[in-house]
């Protein structure tokens, strides 16, 4: 029992980051709004590409800090420790700031996952202008999971505008689409069709008034559970989760999963993902950004375990 007690806490602390990563070939990871997808035994982790000098986007209200959209790379694992870079997943375009890949916009949060029915991996995305007022989702699509992801458009589900957002798996195959959506304030889960390629015409606003952003949802025994940040650009504000019986909620705000110094900014981070922990159930890892708005490229991650004991999220930071 020792032995297994001391087994569990040195495997939790291995998938445990702060700070940079680096990968196989001793070069920095660079996978931004990351996202994990689990396939045939193999992690592979996508993340905005983040290079170039930082700027400050002119006339706008809030910290607008860029740095030119470098596309989405891809990682992959077969214990969340050793990383091995597989390349650029999608590519940005330059030249032509109409077109949605172009370096002048902005490519965020990319998350893939697998549609068993047609054997393709699917790529959702946030798409803006460089001033944040177009807000759409993109969608790629690619036989390998590793890529090259094929960009096929961006879209506002139902008419929506769709900022920070991720994707949700359930066991039953289904997939959602969760954004920040109404200038922010409200988000919205939607259903998927089946190919996981476009939105349906279910979707639910929930944490509604609530201006959250960040979203990551996982699952833990029948209940669903959604940690989001608050709104304040790249600077860091505190989490707080809420839970529900199904993916389109209805959702309840239950409060701050982070416990410690630096909890109220957790940990001066902001979430991205929650992935299970490899056959233990309850157990999880928390993935977040640690911004460095001044000089993005700079920025690094956060990676904690993250419990869900007696239906109470808990991540320590300490
Ligand atoms: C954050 C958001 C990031 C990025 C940033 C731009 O709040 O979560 O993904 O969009 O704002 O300032």
């Amino acid at each position: 029992m020792i032995f297994f007690t001391l087994g569990l806490v040195c495997d939790l602390q291995a998938q445990t980051v702060r700070g940079q990563l680096l990968d196989r070939g001793g070069n920095f990871v660079n996978a931004h709004g990351a996202g994990i997808m689990q396939y045939q035994g193999t992690y592979y982790l996508f993340g905005e590409i983040k290079t170039g000098k930082t700027w400050l986007v002119a006339g706008q209200q809030w910290e607008d800090y860029r740095v030119p959209a470098g596309g989405v790379s891809c990682y992959s694992s077969k214990d969340l420790k050793h990383w091995k870079y597989e390349g650029v997943a999608l590519k940005p375009s330059t030249g032509d700031t109409s077109k949605d890949l172009d370096t002048g916009r902005v490519i965020e949060r990319p998350k893939v996952i697998y549609n068993q029915r047609t054997n393709k991996f699917v790529m959702w995305m946030h798409i803006d202008k460089k001033d944040y007022s177009y807000s759409q989702s993109g969608v790629a699509v690619s036989d390998r999971p590793q890529g090259p992801y094929r960009y096929l458009h961006s879209l506002k589900p139902n008419g929506n505008m769709s900022r920070d957002m991720t994707l949700f798996q359930d066991g039953d195959g289904r997939a959602y689409l969760i954004y920040s959506s109404e200038q922010n304030k409200t988000m919205q889960v939607c259903l998927l069709s089946n190919d996981y390629l476009s939105p349906t015409t279910l979707y639910r606003r929930i944490l509604i008034g609530r201006n959250r952003e960040a979203p990551a949802l996982f699952k833990s025994g029948q209940k669903y559970y959604l940690i989001t940040s608050a709104c304040t650009g790249w600077s860091a504000n505190a989490a707080f989760y809420a839970v529900a019986d199904r993916p389109l909620g209805p959702y309840k705000v239950i409060g701050n999963p982070c416990r410690g110094t630096g909890s109220g900014l957790t940990y001066n981070a902001q979430s991205t993902f929650v992935l299970p922990s490899p056959g233990k159930p309850g157990q999880f890892i928390f993935m977040a950004d640690r911004w460095n708005k001044l000089d993005l490229p700079k920025s690094d991650y956060l990676w904690l375990p993250l419990k869900v004991a007696s239906g109470k999220v808990v991540i320590d930071g300490n």
